[in-house]
């Protein structure tokens, strides 16, 4: 939805003036610290591995971009911090999620259930799915709040109007159903109930995708004044790059179930070095619209039942090397602050400034 400064053309954006000066500091103390994170399905025999290993930190107060193509395990990663996938007997995760010094993944049930919702909440793409048709959106507010015991039954119906008034609903809507709600009110909805428990983390999972441009910006805004307002750290999954520049301080590149690319949100635009990203910059209509030939990546995302051995992006990598196809590239820093999972970072680029055929 939204312009952005292309790699390799510098310009400064807009958004610096909501960010101030915190904007791409690295000296903020992680909430949520992920070490390979791994995750399969089993079933029928077949076995896909969704997340092969992520490493990613969660800085407070920061708003955390998660980019990828579709299948890239956006959604399974998040269910996973949840720990949503609990009990399935087809699901075998391992590594860590570690907050505030406990493990997630490991925690006990009851335990995680004063986590989840509270103090880790999550909003999806079409809230209208995750929200109960039979109960208002007062009900939903009300049910949360005692559950956590997060206000008393005498301040309760206060800390409710107080919530639509922070994401700037009318009062009206308490008393309303989901289905009676435009699409807009209905994610403003879902916020007010996944922040009604003063959360550290809020997950978003394709928040805005499924709204028109004027809404997705109203919801995007209301994002970054609620992380001003609250100090929420918010994790922001998104497929589309326009819309995670708009919003994010840092950014992950997810490829295959794994972080191929991680850095401050202006450097992973200007100057990205894994080929993932900097073809993926390319397939959006923003580079056309700057002088560059738009370039759909050819290919797709691996199924996770089929992830090619060796860097799971080679069959699609205009400079995979014999190296790339035999063994997987870890997650390196490359410089402060910059991480990267390639055999032959930024080559790509260089190679084309040199007049290379690539
Ligand atoms: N329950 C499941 N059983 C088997 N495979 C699954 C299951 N859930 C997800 N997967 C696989 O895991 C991979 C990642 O899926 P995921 O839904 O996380 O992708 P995503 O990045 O959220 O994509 P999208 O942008 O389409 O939402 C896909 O290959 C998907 O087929
Ligand atoms: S490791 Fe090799 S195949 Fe993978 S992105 Fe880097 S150059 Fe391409
Ligand atoms: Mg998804």
């Amino acid at each position: 939805m939204s312009e952005y400064p292309h790699p390799h053309h510098g310009e400064e954006h807009h958004r610096d003036r909501r960010h101030g000066d915190q904007r791409d500091r690295g000296d903020r103390e992680p909430v949520l610290r992920l070490h390979d994170v791994q995750v399969k399905f089993r079933s029928d025999g077949r076995s896909a591995h969704a997340l092969r290993g992520i490493d990613l930190e969660l800085r407070e107060r920061e708003v955390h971009g998660l980019v990828g193509e579709s299948g890239a395990g956006k959604s399974v990663l998040l269910h996973t911090l949840l720990n949503l996938n609990r009990g399935s007997a087809n699901v075998e995760t391992s590594g860590s999620v570690i907050y505030k010094g406990r493990d997630l993944l490991t925690l006990f049930e009851p335990n995680m259930r004063k986590i989840r919702g509270a103090e880790i909440s999550i909003v999806f793409q079409e809230p209208a799915k995750h929200l109960n048709p039979g109960l208002t959106i007062g009900g939903h507010i009300e049910d949360l709040l005692r559950y956590h015991r997060a206000a008393a039954r005498r301040t309760a119906g206060a800390r409710t109007a107080e919530l639509l008034d922070l994401v700037e609903l009318p009062r009206r809507v308490l008393k309303q159903y989901a289905f009676e709600l435009s699409g807009g009110m209905q994610q403003r909805a879902m916020i007010a109930i996944a922040i009604a428990c003063n959360p550290l983390v809020l997950l978003a999972d394709e928040p805005t995708t499924a709204l028109d441009v004027t809404v997705q910006r109203q919801i995007l805004e209301l994002l970054l004044r609620l992380r001003a307002e609250l100090g929420l750290a918010v994790l922001f999954v998104s497929h589309d790059l326009g819309v995670v520049h708009e919003i994010a301080d840092r950014v992950s590149v997810l490829y295959s179930g794994r972080v191929v690319e991680e850095a401050p949100n202006t450097l992973v635009f200007s100057e990205p070095l894994h080929p993932y990203t900097e073809l993926l910059l390319r397939s959006v209509p923003s580079a056309a619209a700057r002088g560059r030939e738009l370039k759909v990546i050819p290919g797709a995302v691996p199924d996770a039942s089929a992830v090619p051995p060796g860097c799971a992006f080679h069959p699609r990598c205009p400079i995979a090397t014999e190296l790339c196809t035999m063994q997987v590239p870890q997650l390196e820093r490359v410089r402060d602050d910059h991480r990267v999972a390639c055999f032959h970072p930024g080559e790509l680029a260089a190679g084309e400034s040199e007049g290379g055929s690539l």
